[in-house]
């Protein structure tokens, strides 16, 4: 439209006097006019398209196989053990899905993706508008301690914006877009929300997708006890919008089951009956042509009912088979309607939002591939539990399944947060990591609640009577890197120092500690957690650095094979001591705690006796999953990044291997047991170094390396 001379005149003196526009210049100056359209503050089109090469951390992959001669007329997909040597494999990736979004976009995984026939159909279920952070129950041990309300909590799950619509919108919406681009062209997406944020998606989805694409708006209407309300009728639905990214998407018929008791009050017609007892009802073939042709009932009742986007599926409640007490887990039943109308057989499922691995384990189920991701590490441990128990009961029951890999961006991610150029040259990219990696100190040290000190080569702040060393950003601690710090200790008479780090060079652990106390000196490492890129988390005072723990191992050799024995776990978490959590207790409550290495309940009495109650009772009681890599040097971790002369995609070897699950043993919700030792795993006469993993029930990952030699010395 143009404007008049009065309205440019307008623009020009509000823009001169530094004001903002009224609202109504919006719809004359740009081009793009839509009919209804929602802004927020900083709405932009601009979606990131940074490519970040994925790490392969860890590959599982159920043997198939129970002999070699199982697999033997499959050699080529499969070894001799039923393990997968090619084809697709699923992923399960660790990450903010914005990073991981767009390096599926613009990376060298996309080629992979299509050459599979792309993304077919994307379910997400992100966390709505709720500002608050999620907590999650430990289970201890054997025993059922979980089922007490309010045992342990570690913030495991959050949302990653602030408090507010705007801020969610504004996160889901780049995503969208992203998802969007990614999506085939008869690929279908579905978003489940709430009653909080849906009439925002809903907006948001027809600006990104076309609201002619939108195909239903699903209620999802779950059953279960009805309170009284005194304001309002009780929420109990989510609804589920469904697009298409063109008018090419189709879905498949998908029934559900029909009683004849409901089937016959719903016709509400006379029921007749055959000669031999088949009960069948008239059908009208049109208008003026009623009674035309029987229905058998029978039949109706086995093929079961078309669906409408009215679905009532119960939740999955406390006593549900399926349960893993993630706090938002949906029903499997929901998510193979929504698998099955919108992808067939072989089709690439994505969840960007996994939590508790519904949709992956539903895909696997139902012979789909698949791409999730999650930002939780509880999320991802929880998922990877969950496929191989999928695994394992595919492989029970005869039928095929993929192997998946577990990804993340590793250092790339912690580079890209810091504000890394990965497009930079190498020598570049040096400097410039030295330059942020100092502002990162100071936010560890904040994080960390430390105060900066000058003037030391290895330590950069103190706490508590403790020197505090922060580890560098991309690389893991060192062995050279402890020894320098002991020995700076030494010209220094410190004794007590923490080290702060992501990443720990594998076997550094325990023996360079006890090296450190030869020596007089109290070395205490400890990870540096995600959440420290967190804002919101370190002003919530949640960002907890966990202890590194020790796993001691008895590799057991009998012939060609090997086993291991897993003989002791050592943790020294410290979440607050004793004392502190006892002064900031009422009369008449507890908490749950960690101090030194144990789980301690700590309660106060109504006359405010305190008394103290150990939960970790033995050392297995820590552990959650444990899993065996026999040979770990086989497997090589490649990543694919564009040289740095011209461009193209090359592949690097990392200098690290990717843990391949040959066997595993974890805690379920239904069986607490942990074996503690493997099975044997026959291999030809070398020597091998043997990976163990052990997740403890923080979800925290350590691993331990043991070398030994089979079939004699070599
Ligand atoms: C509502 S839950 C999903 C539950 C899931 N549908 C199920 O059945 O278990 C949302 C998940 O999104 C994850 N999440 C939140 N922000 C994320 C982000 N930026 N990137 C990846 N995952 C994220 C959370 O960790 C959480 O597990």
């Amino acid at each position: 439209m143009p404007l008049t001379d009065n309205e440019k005149r307008d623009i020009i003196k509000y823009i001169e006097s530094g004001k903002p526009l009224p609202d109504k210049y919006r719809f004359l100056l740009f081009d793009d006019k839509r009919e209804v359209e929602l802004v927020w503050n900083g709405k932009t089109n601009e979606v990131c398209n940074i490519v970040l090469p994925f790490q392969v951390i860890e590959q599982v992959d159920e043997p198939r196989a129970n002999k070699p001669e199982d697999t033997s007329m499959q050699f080529d997909l499969f070894d001799s053990r039923g393990r997968q040597q090619k084809g697709w494999t699923n992923k399960l990736i660790w990450g903010d899905n914005k990073l991981i979004l767009s390096s599926l976009k613009n990376g060298p995984l996309r080629d992979e993706i299509e050459r599979n026939g792309g993304i077919k159909l994307i379910y997400i279920d992100p966390p709505f508008d709720v500002g608050a952070d999620f907590s999650m129950d430990i289970e201890i041990g054997e025993e059922t301690l979980h089922k007490e309300p309010g045992i342990l909590e570690e913030i495991a799950y959050r949302d990653t914006w602030g408090k507010g619509a705007d801020s969610f919108i504004a996160m889901i919406y780049e995503r969208l877009v992203l998802m969007r681009d990614l999506l085939a062209d008869d690929g279908s997406i579905y978003v489940h929300c709430d009653w909080r944020v849906n009439s925002y998606i809903r907006l948001v989805m027809d600006e990104i997708f076309g609201k002619e694409n939108l195909r239903n708006e699903i209620i999802w209407s779950f059953t279960g006890r009805l309170m009284y309300t005194a304001n309002r009728f009780n929420f109990k639905h989510n609804s589920i919008l469904f697009y298409s990214k063109t008018d090419k998407h189709r879905i498949n018929e998908v029934t559900e089951p029909i009683k004849r008791e409901d089937y016959i009050k719903m016709k509400k017609q006379e029921v007749h009956k055959d000669p031999d007892g088949r009960e069948w009802i008239w059908g009208h073939a049109g208008k003026g042509k009623s009674h035309e042709y029987k229905i058998f009932i029978d039949e109706v009742v086995s093929k079961g009912k078309n669906l409408s986007a009215v679905w009532s599926i119960p939740i999955v409640n406390t006593s549900s088979e399926e349960r893993l007490d993630y706090p938002t887990q949906k029903p499997e039943t929901l998510i193979e309607r929504i698998i099955k109308a919108s992808s067939n057989e072989n089709d690439i499922i994505c969840d960007f939002f996994c939590g508790s691995g519904t949709t992956a384990a539903v895909a696997e189920k139902l012979n789909r591939k698949w791409i999730v991701s999650d930002l939780g590490k509880f999320a991802i441990h929880t998922t990877r539990k969950r496929l191989i128990q999928v695994q394992r009961q595919l492989k029970d029951d005869g039928k095929d399944f993929r192997a998946f890999e577990v990804l993340n961006l590793g250092k790339y991610e912690r580079q890209h947060y810091i504000g890394i150029n990965e497009n930079l040259r190498e020598e570049e990219k040096r400097h410039q990591i030295e330059e942020r990696e100092k502002n990162f100190t100071e936010l560890i040290l904040h994080a960390y609640k430390a105060q900066t000190v000058e003037g030391f080569p290895s330590f950069h702040g103190k706490k508590a009577g403790r020197l505090v060393a922060v580890g560098p950003i991309n690389m893991p601690v060192t062995r050279l890197y402890v020894e320098e710090i002991i020995l700076e200790c030494r010209k220094n008479n410190v004794t007590r120092v923490d080290i702060l780090a992501f990443e720990f060079e594998m076997g550094l652990f325990p023996n360079i500690l006890d090296e450190a106390k030869s020596k007089g000196i109290d070395i205490a490492p400890k990870y540096i957690p995600r959440e420290v890129f967190d804002r919101r988390a370190i002003e919530k005072n949640q960002v907890v650095f966990h202890d590194v723990s020790y796993i001691e191992i008895k590799p057991l050799v009998k012939g060609n094979s090997i086993a291991v024995e897993l003989t002791d776990f050592s943790v020294y978490y410290t979440q607050e001591t004793m004392d502190s959590v006892a002064e900031g207790l009422k009369n008449g409550s507890n908490k749950i705690t960690v101090d030194n290495g144990q789980i301690v309940k700590v309660s106060k009495d109504k006359n405010g006796i305190v008394t103290r109650d150990t939960l970790t009772k033995k050392w297995t009681d820590w552990i959650d999953y444990w899993s065996v890599d026999f040979n770990f040097e086989s497997k090589r971790e490649i990543i694919r990044v564009p040289n740095e002369e011209t461009g193209e995609i090359e592949e690097r070897w990392t200098g690290d291997y990717i843990f391949e699950n040959e066997w595993q043993s974890f805690r379920t919700k239904k069986d607490r047991s942990l074996e503690l030792s493997s099975t044997f795993h026959e291999c030809s006469p070398g020597r091998y170094k043997i990976a163990v993993k052990v997740v403890d029930i923080f979800g925290n990952d350590t691993m331990r390396i043991a070398e030994v030699t089979v079939g004699g010395k070599k």
